[in-house]
């Protein structure tokens, strides 16, 4: 099936050798059936002129961002509305450092803050400069809400060889092809839940645990770019709210709680991944607590437990819960999911340093009930696309009836 057809898509030329091979695509685009509007800053305008992709698109090439005759016509807002897709290839290191700081001093970079369509950005620069830690920075900053498609690796026009060849277009085709024929959970509402809870000891101290959120934000990425209405709950975290997401945000376990149910009616599915605290201090102190005693015992009261709660619901929709374990992984995690009445459970080896809390990556094994799946250590984005796959997928097996 071709994805493509029909499709309005917004190819992002940005300044570099690589631009030439944007030809290319620009005809494989219009070949597939979509529709293109091609943008380009100054410097890709260095190396091809707007004129090539005029004629391969069949559509004005829009450049400036101050310019009263195209505003007349295709605004850079409507622009930035209309598109499905935008593809940014090749994108310079200096365009990937702009996007990942939300600069809007262009017409590509401010169509880039002013669409909630998923975005998709191929880079292609010099070996050295992909391999800057600066701009590793800037790819991993951006992971959280745009998909990286590359680079290649290999001789560079430059005469280096290594990381930092644009991906060819047939192959950026085939993956824009992938980001539409993935809307496995198109016209669904999900709600996640994500990072941490803070339980209040006094007005300055809180327990709380190791969650930064990034699995939780990973899966709502991953949710909306499969075409679902996503809602994220999310415990206090450093990180951007992915877009098209709406996030709300929480402190507390009971105010986790009262936000989950508050957004449950109409929600197909939910996924909680938080790290809710378990125990609240009974008794928060009001202002700062003095160090008077050489011991100081705290009691603490167990706090609402969400998904069981969810689980007695009859009317509840499809669950997805979380286990944190370092030990005893799968015999834990299905007891878990069947004593909180859970669809499906998502258990994670946590207390070793390569996956689990805080770092970019983990594993997970899914348990439901007569099966089990499992995927292996991973980006966390990525492994959130992978756990998407499989929520779907058993999702539609549970309730076939609903869209
Ligand atoms: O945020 P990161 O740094 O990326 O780390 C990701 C993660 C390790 C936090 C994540 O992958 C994860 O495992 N999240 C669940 C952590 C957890 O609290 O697990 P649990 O086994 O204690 O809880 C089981 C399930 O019950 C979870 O779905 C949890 O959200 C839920 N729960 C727990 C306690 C409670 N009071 N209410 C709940 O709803």
């Amino acid at each position: 099936m071709n994805f493509l057809a029909g499709k309005r898509i917004l190819l992002g030329i940005t300044g570099g050798i690589a631009a030439y091979k944007s030809a290319e695509l620009t005809r494989l685009l219009v070949k597939s059936g979509a529709d293109v509007r091609i943008v380009m800053t100054t410097g890709a305008q260095a190396f091809v002129t707007p004129l090539t992709f005029q004629a391969l698109s069949g559509n004005p090439v829009h450049h400036e961002l101050l310019d009263e005759t195209a505003e007349a016509g295709m605004g850079h807002i409507e622009l930035a509305k209309w598109a499905d897709r935008i593809l940014i290839a090749p994108a310079s290191a200096n365009f990937i450092a702009k996007l990942a700081h939300g600069l809007a001093d262009d017409l590509l970079s401010t169509l880039c803050l002013a669409s909630a369509a998923p975005t998709l950005v191929a880079p292609a620069m010099n070996q050295q400069m992909w391999a800057n830690s600066q701009t590793q920075a800037n790819i991993e900053h951006l992971q959280q809400r745009v998909q990286i498609l590359g680079p290649d690796v290999g001789e560079q026009a430059c005469g280096d060889f290594g990381a930092g060849r644009m991906l060819e277009p047939a192959e950026l085709i085939q993956q824009l092809h992938l980001s539409f024929s993935n809307q496995l959970l198109s016209g669904l509402n999900i709600l996640v839940t994500a990072g941490p809870t803070r339980e209040a000891i006094d007005a300055v101290r809180f327990i709380s645990n190791r969650s930064s959120g990034k699995m939780g934000y990973a899966i709502a990425t991953a949710a909306r770019e499969a075409g679902a209405n996503v809602t994220l709950i999310s415990g206090p975290v450093n990180l951007q709210t992915p877009e098209g997401v709406a996030r709300i945000d929480v402190e507390t376990a009971e105010q986790m709680g009262q936000r989950v149910f508050d957004q449950l009616a109409n929600q197909h599915i939910l996924i909680g991944s938080a790290a809710v605290a378990d125990y609240v201090p009974s008794t928060s102190f009001q202002g700062k607590m003095k160090k008077s005693a050489n011991n100081l015992s705290i009691e603490l009261t167990p706090t609402i437990d969400i998904m069981k709660e969810v689980g007695k619901m009859a009317d509840r929709p499809f669950t997805v819960g979380f286990a944190a374990e370092t030990e005893h992984v799968k015999q834990y995690a299905q007891e878990k999911r069947q004593r909180k009445h859970m669809d499906m459970i998502a258990a994670n080896q946590v207390g070793t340093p390569d996956r689990g809390f805080e770092v970019d990556n983990n594993s997970l094994d899914l348990y439901w009930s007569g099966g089990e799946h499992h995927l292996a250590l991973t980006h966390k984005n990525k492994l959130a696309r992978q756990l998407i796959a499989v929520i779907s997928e058993r999702y539609h097996e549970y309730r076939p009836q609903t869209v």
